[in-house]
């Protein structure tokens, strides 16, 4: 019997799939201590997770019996790829699964932005009728800039297309055929692009290299009044320049889905501006989305740990 842990919360129809498979055993446990977690995978050939459970070298080390880590969703920013490397561990993801609702979040953030969508609603459950104050901005016509061209930031761009938007993108990797068919204006160079837009909104990993790249001297050198989207990962925009900008008029507005420590503290700057509009992590949040990563994630550790796939 192959046993696989799952320590965050897994759609049924992936749970599903792993109970009914012959040869497997699964042990679903929430809400643990990173204790409990590294005791529990003392028994386990695998584990699938969400971004609930850091895997930290601590947890990683001396567990003879693990060999695969399945993340269901994108990112793996959660785990230490260097320690799971190092103690012959396979780490997989499910990247297609959550693209589409992600992306469509990414664009509610950005329509709710510019509408004041949030501030205003909030206006009304308070009693008041206040039409002067929350006057918006129009999408169509305007130019956003997408950082990142991967799935998720293509599937976002080909929607602000559809909302009438110039779009460019930032991507060192995608051909320029492809943005090209999909009527994005390429980018190699990042500080170029972002000088250009009215809307910045990032999807790249986040990594050594991401970490902090939108700070306060690339904002300075922004549109004064641009607006920008985080639904990616926490960290990639740097907060505290992003408050100090918000404060000082250069930024407009934010929307965050994403923080670099999950949750803010409850006396975060971005938290309490009027200007930003922020979600708890749902980028991926949707029935569909979260079947799909479970299911994606099912398939693929019952695959490597029974078929060595
Ligand atoms: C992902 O990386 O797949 C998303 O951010 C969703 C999540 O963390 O669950």
């Amino acid at each position: 019997m192959h046993r696989v842990l799952i320590t965050d919360n897994l759609s049924p129809a992936g749970l599903k799939v792993l109970e009914e498979t012959d040869g497997i055993e699964v042990d679903v446990r929430s809400g643990l201590s990173p204790e409990q977690v590294r005791e529990a995978l003392h028994d386990a050939d695998g584990i699938i997770i969400r971004s609930g459970t850091k895997l930290t070298p601590e947890l990683l080390a001396g567990q003879p019996r693990l060999k695969v880590i399945v993340r269901a969703g994108v990112g793996v920013d959660n785990i230490d790829l260097a320690a799971a490397t190092r103690e012959g561990i396979v780490v997989m993801n499910t990247p297609a699964g959550n693209t589409t609702s992600t992306a469509e979040h990414t664009i509610a953030m950005m329509m709710a932005l510019s509408r004041n969508i949030g501030p205003a609603s909030q206006s009304m459950r308070e009693g008041r009728w206040d039409r002067k104050k929350y006057t918006g901005t129009q999408l169509a016509g305007k130019t956003v800039g997408v950082m990142g061209l991967g799935r998720i930031g293509q599937s976002v761009a080909r929607r602000c297309r559809g909302l009438e938007m110039t779009v460019l993108g930032y991507d060192p990797f995608i051909s320029e055929e492809k943005a090209a068919e999909q009527g994005i204006e390429l980018y190699r160079d990042l500080d170029e692009m972002i000088t250009k837009v009215d809307y910045l909104t990032v999807h790249t990993p986040l990594t050594d290299e991401t970490r902090g790249v939108i700070n306060a001297a690339r904002i300075a050198t922004m549109r004064q009044g641009v607006r920008i989207i985080n639904c990616a990962r926490g960290g990639i925009v740097d907060e505290n320049d992003l408050a100090d900008a918000i404060e000082s008029g250069q930024v407009a507005g934010a929307a965050l889905d994403v923080f670099s420590s999950e949750p803010p503290p409850e006396d975060s700057r971005l938290r309490s501006l009027p200007q930003v509009l922020c979600t708890p992590h749902l980028g991926a949040s949707t029935d569909e989305a979260q079947e799909q990563v479970a299911l994606e994630a099912a398939e693929i550790i019952t695959a490597y740990l029974l078929r060595g796939e």
